[in-house]
């Protein structure tokens, strides 16, 4: 399955869309879901950093992880079959870290989170996040991005993710089920004109 060609770009972005659970009743080979997986350290990250890890919640721990969260208020066993919840963890320490070695620390950001014009830990983990989606679809899986509202900290706990790690959202992934397309967004999307303003809004 993995050694099976995967189509171009043009082609994973004309399929890229959120594909909601509940999915096939067809198990997704770890193999395809570790590949998937690696594909997102092709993310960029600020100092190359490579601050975001995910954590892969497999069979009855999706079922687990609805119960807790919730996503979209529904029934949790309206989600099954759910093979694979990934969460895609941010680390700021891993930042600071990174921000505290030689070559980065004239930038003075490696002591304080507040000090960072912008959160690069979430924007790391959104762009690995990103990546996953589309290497997903392009192996024919469907993904699905939600927040998690609530039950976060006690998921976290049962898995033992260290502290200071915590997930930016969730990614469920199975097989698209025949036939059975999940709703998209009621609002179109944003015109060309709108989206982008040449040298002046
Ligand atoms: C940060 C973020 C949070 C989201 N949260 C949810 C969510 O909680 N529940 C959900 O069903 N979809 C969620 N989505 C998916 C969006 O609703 C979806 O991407 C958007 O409507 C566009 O649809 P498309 O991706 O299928 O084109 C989220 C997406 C992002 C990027």
């Amino acid at each position: 399955m993995i050694d099976q060609p995967v189509p171009g770009l043009d082609e994973v972005l004309r399929r890229q869309r959120m594909i909601r659970a509940p999915y096939a009743d067809r198990p997704v080979p770890r193999d395809l879901v570790r590949q998937i997986l690696l594909d997102s350290r092709r993310a960029p990250s600020a100092g190359h950093s490579q601050g975001a890890s995910f954590l892969v919640l497999e069979g009855d721990q999706t079922r687990e992880f609805f119960e807790l969260t919730h996503p979209n208020r529904e029934d949790p066993e309206s989600l099954q079959p759910c093979p694979v919840v990934v969460l895609p963890l941010e680390h700021p320490q891993a930042y600071l870290d990174r921000y505290s070695a030689p070559d980065k620390v004239q930038f003075g950001m490696g002591t304080d989170v507040g000090a960072w014009p912008v959160p690069y830990w979430t924007v790391d983990t959104a762009m690995a996040a990103m990546v996953v989606l589309l290497s997903a679809t392009a192996h024919g899986l469907g993904g699905w991005f939600f927040a998690i509202f609530e039950g976060e900290a006690e998921v976290l706990r049962r898995a033992g993710v260290p502290e200071g790690m915590r997930p930016i959202g969730a990614i469920a992934l199975g097989w698209p089920r025949d036939g059975a397309p999940t709703p998209g967004s009621r609002y179109p999307r944003r015109s060309d004109e709108d989206v982008i303003r040449w040298g002046q809004w």
